[in-house]
C-alpha cells in the first residue's frame, strides 16, 4: 500500500471517532479570509466546497411554486446567476392571450403603423420564391404551410407584430436596411435575415419528423376552425400559443432559404443513415464518425477545428467505444479530450436518440459549455439544458421529439439522476460523460460524484459512462468501479516547457537529468535597489518577457497576495504599457463601474491601465466575468490569481508563473501543480507554453520531489464524508427504493468506488460492518425505520423505509449533519415567528455551514444591533442573543454565560443578508460589514439556495405547512436581489447583472429580444462584447426560448388532453 493510502486510512479513522462534527467541511471563507489585509488567509478552501446557488429554474411558468432545490452546487456556484420564477400563472397567460385576442384590430393597426407587416409579408414572398426552385417534396410541404398560414390568418392573432413592438431601434434599423438591400438583391439576401424566423409558420429548425408533427396538428380536423365561437377561440389560442412560441424559438437562420432547406433535408437523411448504421452495429462509420457531415462543418465554423488529432481518431474508432463499453481516457491538459466526448455525445443524441448528461466540475465551466454547444443544438436539433447554480428542472421536462443534452455541475448531476430514477426514466439517459474524473477523489464533491455514478451503474444497464481526466494514476480502481476500458496517450498539441527559478537562475525540468533539472539561463535583468527589495522574486522581469503581446498568469498562494503582486508589478511597469490597447482598457474600467453602481475597486483602478488585474473569489461574479472577457480578448495581459483559476474557467496563457510552491500554507500537490502549469500554451494561438515555478533554496528538495513523483492516487471519499457521503447515499437508496433491504444495500456498496478500495482505505472494518453501522446511525437519527421480514429457512432479513423526517431531508437535500437542528429551529419558530420584518425568516434560511465558518466583527455586530427596531430586537431575544452579550464581546469583556456560538454567528450573517435585501447594493453592504463583496454574493446565493431547500423540507412535513407560502416568497426575494426587469435577460447562460443592464439599456429587454438579436448589431451597440461572445449569447437565448416554447406546447397539450381515466359512456351506462 502506498503512502497516500495510508494517509487516507488514518484520516478515515479520525473521522469515525469525531462523527458529530463531520460534514461541515464547507469552504466558505474562514475567519482569516474575512480579514482583509491578512497575509495568512486560507485560500485553499476555494478548491473545496461551498454551498451556493441551488435555486431552481421554473422553465415553464405555470405555478408560483419554487422547484425543489435538489442540491447545492460547488463553491464555484458563486458564479451562478439568478433564477426566474413564474410571475404569472399559466392561466393568467391564457387570460392575457384572450385579452389580446379581443384586441386584435388594435394590434393589427399598431403593427401596420410600425411597417412591420411589410417585413413579414416580405418574408412570405421570399418563401414563395424559394419553393418554386425546390424539389417536389419541399414544394408540397411549403405550399401546405403557406395554405395553413392564410387559413389561420383569418382567425388567429398574428404574433409577429407583438414581438416587434419592443425591438431595439438599432435592430429595427438594421432589419430595415436589410429589407431594402434584399429588395435589391432578390432572395439572396434572405440568408442574413434572422428576422424572418420571427414568422412561426415554417418549422425549419425542426428535424423532418417534427415538421410533420406540426403539419399534422394543423391539418387535424379537430384543430380547424370549429362551429362554436367558444371552441374556436380555445383552439385558436392553443395554436397561437404553440405557433408563436415555436416561431420565436426557431428564430435562427433564414427560414426561407433554399439552401437551408436542402441542408436540413440532407442532414435528416444523414441522421437516418447513421441511425441505421448504428442500429445494425455496422463498422461503417458514415460520413463523420456516424454523424452527418454537417457536424464536421459546424466544428470548422464554430471552433475552427478542421481535422481530428490522430489520437482522437484512434480513440473514437476503438472497438470498445463502438461497442458502447464504458470508457475512461486520460491525456495531458489541452490534449483535446473534449472533442472526443462531444462526438460521442452527438452520436447518442442524434443517432441513438437518447438523452445525455455531461457532468463538469464548476458552474463557470458549465456555462462556458452551454454557450459553446447551444449553437450545435440549434443547428442539429437537440436541446442543451443547463443544470448549474439556479438553473435546472427536476425531473427534467419530457421532450417529445428532440433529445436533451443536460450539462450539469456535480451536485446538480446527482439531483438529476435521482429525479430520473424516481420517475422511472433513468433508461432514457443513454450516456453520462464526466469531465475531470479525478475529482471523484476530492472531498464531499467526489463523494457525490461517486454516488451518482454508482446509482447509474446500478439502475440502468444501458447507460454508457465515459470519464476523462488529465491527472489520473490509479486508473485500475476506477476501471473496476466503472467497469470501463481505458485509453491513454501523451499527446499535447502545444509543447509545454517546465522551468524552475532559483535566485536568478532558470532551470528546465528534465526527467533525464540526474536531479531532474538542467540549467537553462540566467535571468537577464537589471534591478534597481528598490526594485530588488520590492520584487525579490523577479516577477516583473519574468512577466515583461511576455506581456503585453502575450498573456501571463501568476498563481499566488493567497487572495491578498494576488492583490499585492498585481499592484507591485504595475508599480514597476514602464509607461509604454499604458498605451497598449489604452482605449479598450479604459472601457473595461468604465464597464466595471457600470456593473457595480459606480463603484470600482481601487486596486483594479490602478492596475487595469497597465493591462493587469487580480482574479479571485473576493470579486463579484460580474466583475470576474468582465475581467475574464477582457483577458480572453487580450485587452488584459496578466492575471494574478489563486489556484481556483487552474480548475475553473478556461483561460490559458503563454506563460504561467507559480509565485511559490504553496496553496495557502500547504505545499503544492502534484495534481495541483499539473493543473496550474497545464494552463500554459493556447492551442491554435501559441506555438509553445512555458511554466516557471519560483522557489527558495529551502524548498528545493521538496520541489524536486514534486516535479518527479507520480500524480497522487485518487481515493473514494464516500465513507470519509459521512453525512455528505454514505449517509446521504443510503437515505437516497431507500428513499428512491433503489435498494431497501440490508442485502441489497450491501450489494450496492460492493459496487461503489469505496467498495473497490475498501481494503486500502479501511482495513479494520469490513464493508458489511460499515453498512450496518451507517444504517443504524440513520435509524437512531430518526431518518430511517427498520422493518423485519421473516424469510424462509428462519433467516431474518432487515428492510428499511424512510421516515417523514428522512424524506424531508432527502427531498430538501439538507446536509444530514444539520437536519435535526433545522427541524428543531423550525419547530421553535412555530411558537413565535416574528413576521413584522424579514429578519426572523432570513435567520431560518441562513446556511448553517456558512455560519459555522463565520467570525463576526463584534464592533460592527454591536453597531448593527443597536440600530434594530423593537420587532427586530425581539427576534434576537427569541434566539437568545442579547445586546449585552454583543456589547461585552465588542468591548472585550469576559463573558460567563454560555451562549450558543452557532446561533450568534448565524444571526450575524442574517444581519448581512437582511441589509442586502433592503439595500440591494453589494458594495455598500461589503463596506458596512467589512466583508469581501464576492463573499457577500456567495452568502446571498447560498441563502437563496438553502431557503429553497428548507421550503422543500417543509413541504414534506405537515406540521410546517405555515412556512411554505412564506418561504416561496423569501426564496424569490433572495434569488432576485436585483432589479426585476433584468431577470429575464439573466436567465440566459452567462448573462450576469452587469451585462443584463447593458443589454436592457440598449433596448434588449426580454429573452425574445436577445434571441432575435443580430450579433453584429450587438457588438456595435454593447460595449466590450466580442463577436464570439455575442454569437454565443444569442445562441443560448435562442436555445432557452426554444426550450420554453416546447415546454409551453406540452403544457397546452396536456391541458387539453382528455384524461385517460375519463369515465367512458360504456362505464356510466353500465352503472345505470
Ligand atoms: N483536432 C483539433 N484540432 C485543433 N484544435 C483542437 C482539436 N481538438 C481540440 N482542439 C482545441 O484544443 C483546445 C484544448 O482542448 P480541450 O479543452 O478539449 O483540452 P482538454 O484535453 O480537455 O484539456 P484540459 O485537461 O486542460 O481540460 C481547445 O481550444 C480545442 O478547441
Ligand atoms: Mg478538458
Amino acid at each position: 500500500m502506498d503512502e497516500g493510502g495510508a494517509r487516507i486510512r488514518r484520516r478515515v479513522r479520525v473521522r469515525q471517532r469525531s462523527r458529530p462534527g463531520l460534514g461541515s467541511v464547507f469552504a466558505a471563507p474562514t475567519a482569516a479570509e474575512l480579514e482583509p489585509g491578512d497575509e495568512e488567509e486560507e485560500e485553499e478552501g476555494e478548491l473545496k466546497e461551498t454551498v451556493v446557488g441551488s435555486r431552481r429554474e421554473k422553465t415553464v411558468e405555470v405555478e408560483v411554486e419554487v422547484e425543489p432545490a435538489q442540491n447545492n452546487d460547488s463553491e464555484e456556484d458563486m458564479f451562478g446567476d439568478y433564477d426566474s420564477f413564474a410571475e404569472n400563472s399559466f392561466l393568467a397567460q391564457v387570460d392575457d392571450l384572450e385579452q389580446q385576442y379581443m384586441q386584435v384590430p388594435q394590434l393589427r393597426k399598431h403593427a401596420s403603423d410600425l411597417t412591420i407587416k411589410d417585413l413579414c409579408s416580405g418574408s412570405i414572398k421570399h418563401n414563395k420564391l424559394s419553393i418554386t426552385t425546390v424539389g417536389n417534396f419541399t414544394e408540397l410541404k411549403v405550399d401546405e404551410h403557406t395554405k395553413n398560414q392564410s387559413r389561420h390568418k383569418d382567425v388567429f392573432i398574428e404574433p409577429e407584430p407583438d414581438l416587434l413592438y419592443d425591438v431595439p431601434s438599432s435592430q429595427v434599423l438594421y432589419f430595415e436596411n436589410l429589407q431594402n438591400s434584399s429588395n435589391d438583391l432578390g432572395d439572396q439576401s434572405t440568408k442574413e435575415k434572422d428576422w424572418n424566423s420571427f414568422s412561426h409558420k415554417i418549422g425549419n429548425e425542426e428535424l423532418p419528423q417534427n415538421s410533420t408533427e406540426h403539419h399534422q396538428q394543423i391539418d387535424d380536423p379537430c384543430s380547424k376552425v370549429g362551429t362554436s365561437s367558444e371552441e374556436n377561440r380555445r383552439k385558436s389560442l392553443k395554436e397561437h400559443l404553440k405557433s408563436a412560441m415555436t416561431g420565436n424559438a426557431k428564430a435562427q437562420t433564414p427560414v426561407f432559404s433554399r439552401t437551408k432547406q436542402l441542408k436540413e433535408t440532407l442532414l435528416s437523411e444523414e441522421i437516418n443513415v447513421a441511425k441505421k448504421a448504428i442500429e445494425s452495429s455496422s463498422d461503417d462509420l458514415g460520413p463523420f464518425y456516424s454523424l452527418p457531415t454537417k457536424v464536421r462543418d459546424l466544428y470548422v465554423q464554430f471552433k475552427g477545428i478542421e481535422k481530428l488529432y490522430e489520437w482522437q481518431h484512434t480513440c473514437l474508432t476503438l472497438n470498445s467505444v463502438q461497442e458502447r463499453k464504458n470508457l475512461i481516457y486520460s491525456l495531458p491538459t489541452s490534449g483535446g479530450k473534449t472533442l472526443v466526448a462531444e462526438i460521442l455525445m452527438l452520436q447518442e443524441l442524434l443517432c441513438r436518440r437518447r438523452d445525455v448528461l455531461m457532468i463538469l466540475p464548476y458552474v463557470a465551466i458549465v456555462q462556458e459549455k452551454i454557450s459553446g454547444l447551444s449553437s450545435f443544438g440549434i443547428e442539429l436539433g437537440f436541446f442543451v439544458e443547463e443544470y448549474a447554480g439556479s438553473k435546472g428542472k427536476f425531473p427534467p421536462i419530457k421532450r417529445r421529439g428532440k433529445k436533451s443534452l443536460y450539462i450539469a455541475t456535480i451536485e446538480k448531476g446527482n439531483s438529476l439522476v435521482n429525479s430520473l430514477i424516481e420517475t422511472g426514466r433513468i433508461s432514457s439517459l443513454g450516456l453520462v460523460v464526466v469531465d475531470e474524473l479525478h475529482m471523484i477523489g476530492e472531498g464531499s464533491r467526489g463523494a457525490i460524484l461517486e454516488m451518482t455514478l454508482a446509482k447509474v451503474l446500478y439502475t440502468s444497464k444501458t447507460t454508457q459512462i465515459i470519464g476523462m481526466s488529465a491527472t489520473l494514476t490509479n486508473v485500475e480502481d476506477l476501471q473496476k468501479f466503472l467497469q470501463a476500458e481505458y485509453y491513454t496517450s501523451q499527446f499535447r498539441p502545444v509543447e509545454l516547457k517546465e522551468y524552475l527559478k532559483i535566485n536568478d537562475a532558470i532551470y528546465e525540468v528534465d526527467s533525464k537529468a540526474e536531479n531532474g533539472m538542467t540549467f537553462s539561463r540566467l535571468l537577464n535583468c537589471q534591478y534597481s535597489d528598490t526594485l530588488k527589495k520590492m520584487d525579490p522574486d523577479h516577477l516583473v522581469a519574468l512577466a515583461t518577457e511576455v506581456i503585453p503581446n502575450h498573456s501571463c498568469l501568476v498563481f499566488c498562494p493567497t487572495k491578498k497576495n494576488c492583490e499585492n503582486v498585481a499592484e507591485m508589478i504595475c508599480r514597476f511597469l514602464s509607461k509604454q504599457y499604458l498605451k497598449h490597447r489604452e482605449k479598450e482598457k479604459h472601457e473595461v474600467i468604465k464597464n466595471l463601474k457600470n456593473i457595480s453602481s459606480g463603484n470600482l475597486c481601487p486596486i483594479l483602478k490602478r492596475t487595469i491601465p497597465f493591462g493587469v488585474a487580480y482574479h479571485h473569489s473576493g470579486l463579484t461574479s460580474d466583475e470576474r466575468k468582465l475581467l475574464e472577457e477582457a483577458y480572453s480578448t487580450g485587452v488584459l495581459c496578466l492575471f494574478t490569481c489563486t489556484s481556483t483559476l487552474a480548475a475553473g474557467v478556461n483561460l490559458p496563457a503563454r506563460r504561467v508563473i507559480l509565485r511559490a510552491p504553496y496553496v495557502a500554507k500547504e505545499f503544492l500537490k502534484r495534481n495541483q501543480y499539473k493543473q496550474m502549469i497545464g494552463r500554459a500554451g493556447r492551442a491554435g494561438i501559441d506555438s509553445i507554453g512555458e511554466s516557471i515555478l519560483i522557489l527558495q533554496e529551502k524548498d528545493k528538495q521538496q520541489v524536486l520531489e514534486l516535479i518527479s513523483r507520480p500524480l497522487e492516487n485518487c481515493y473514494s471519499h464516500l465513507v470519509q464524508e459521512f453525512t455528505k457521503g454514505i449517509q446521504t447515499l443510503f437515505l437516497s437508496l431507500i428513499g428512491l427504493k433503489i435498494a431497501t433491504n440490508l442485502d441489497d444495500i450491501y450489494h450496492f456498496m460492493c459496487g461503489t468506488f469505496f467498495g473497490v478500495q475498501q481494503k486500502i482505505l479501511l482495513q479494520e472494518k469490513s464493508l458489511w460492518d460499515i453498512t450496518i453501522e451507517s444504517l443504524r446511525y440513520l435509524t437512531e437519527k430518526g431518518l430511517l425505520q427498520k422493518d423485519t421480514i421473516d424469510k424462509p429457512k428462519e433467516e431474518i432479513q432487515y428492510s428499511f423505509h424512510i421516515t417523514k423526517l428522512g424524506r424531508a431531508s432527502f427531498k430538501g437535500t439538507i446536509d444530514l449533519a444539520y437536519c435535526n437542528i433545522l427541524y428543531r429551529d423550525l419547530k421553535k419558530g412555530l411558537e413565535g415567528l416574528v413576521l413584522e420584518s424579514l429578519l426572523h425568516l432570513i435567520y431560518l434560511t441562513t446556511p448553517y455551514d456558512m455560519a459555522s465558518c463565520c467570525d463576526p466583527d463584534w464592533m460592527i455586530y454591536f453597531r448593527q444591533f443597536s440600530q434594530l427596531s423593537p420587532a427586530e430586537q425581539n427576534v434576537a431575544a427569541l434566539l437568545g442573543v442579547s445586546e449585552n452579550f454583543i456589547g461585552k464581546k465588542a468591548s472585550g469583556q469576559p463573558i460567563k454565560k454560555k451562549v450558543d456560538k452557532d446561533i450568534v454567528n448565524r444571526l450575524y450573517l442574517s444581519f448581512v443578508l437582511y441589509t442586502l435585501l433592503k439595500e440591494t447594493n453589494i458594495w455598500s453592504v461589503s463596506e458596512k460589514f467589512n466583508m469581501p463583496r464576492g463573499y457577500i454574493q456567495s452568502l446571498l446565493t447560498g441563502a437563496a439556495s438553502f431557503s429553497s431547500c428548507v421550503l422543500h423540507f417543509c413541504e414534506e412535513l405537515e406540521e410546517f405547512w405555515v412556512y411554505r407560502a412564506l418561504l416561496v416568497e423569501l426564496t424569490k426575494k433572495l434569488t432576485y436581489c436585483v432589479k426585476a426587469e433584468l431577470i429575464p435577460l439573466m436567465e440566459v447562460t452567462g448573462v450576469l447583472e452587469g451585462r443584463a443592464k447593458q443589454l436592457y439599456n440598449a433596448g434588449y429587454k426580454s429573452l425574445t429580444h436577445l434571441a432575435n438579436a443580430n450579433p453584429e448589431v450587438l457588438i456595435r451597440t454593447i460595449d466590450h462584447l466580442s463577436r464570439h461572445q455575442a454569437k454565443q449569447m444569442v445562441s443560448s437565448a435562442k436555445m432557452l426560448l426554444h426550450e420554453k416554447a416546447e415546454a409551453l406546447q406540452e403544457e397546452v397539450e396536456e391541458l387539453l388532453r382528455l384524461p385517460s381515466d375519463f369515465p367512458s359512456i360504456a362505464a356510466s351506462s353500465e352503472k345505470a
